[in-house]
């Protein structure tokens, strides 16, 4: 995983690159605490308007966007920057939402991976990819999961595409 720690004299879109061809001009090429934010802040800016997801989120969150969106820098940050910034724990989190459906962590990286792939270059977009396919199949093997059972396909699909059609 390439990563830069945050750097003011940088400036903002200093670890940004351009990509020729592309639909932005430019892509993340590491990860970093800016690099982070923006991604949690696009992402659920996306899943808010997923016509069943963005009712569930709508509905815990209520009054605590703030919160949950800085828990989530710190989660993603410890996940790809490896700073141990987040000290929760995912798995009760989720199995308290007594209304998810085997289908939503489907759903939820069908929102993440077209987002993810607008913001960082293919390669870095990829691995990303992957370690969110990852915990999304451990959060649905310890939500849905019993013996012998696999997480469904679609949560290691990696060749998802831009655009966001997933619903
Ligand atoms: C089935 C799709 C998902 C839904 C509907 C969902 C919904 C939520 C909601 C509503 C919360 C806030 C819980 C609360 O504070 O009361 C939450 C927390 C969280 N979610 Fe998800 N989530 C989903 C999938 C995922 C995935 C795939 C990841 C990781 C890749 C993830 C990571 C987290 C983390 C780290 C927290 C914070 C837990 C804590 O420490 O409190 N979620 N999720």
């Amino acid at each position: 995983m390439k990563t830069r720690n945050s750097d003011p004299e940088s400036g903002r879109y200093g670890h940004l690159t351009g990509m020729a061809g592309g639909d932005r001009l430019l892509r993340y090429e590491s990860v970093s605490e800016d690099s982070i934010r923006v991604m949690v802040q696009t992402f659920y800016g996306c899943i808010r308007e997923h016509p069943r997801l963005g009712e569930i989120f709508s509905r815990r969150l209520e009054g605590r966007w703030d919160e949950h969106l800085l828990k989530m820098e710190s989660f993603w940050q410890s996940v790809l920057l490896k700073n141990g910034a987040y000290k929760g724990k995912p798995v009760p989190a989720h199995l308290k939402q007594k209304e998810l459906l085997g289908s939503d962590y489907g759903q939820w990286l069908g929102v993440f991976r077209p987002v993810v792939r607008e913001l960082f270059v293919p390669d870095l977009a990829d691995e990303i990819i992957v370690l969110a396919e990852r915990i999304a199949q451990s959060l649905w093997l310890a939500t849905f999961g019993h013996a012998g059972s696999a997480p469904p396909p679609e949560l290691s699909a990696t060749t998802a595409q831009c655009g966001g059609a997933a619903w």
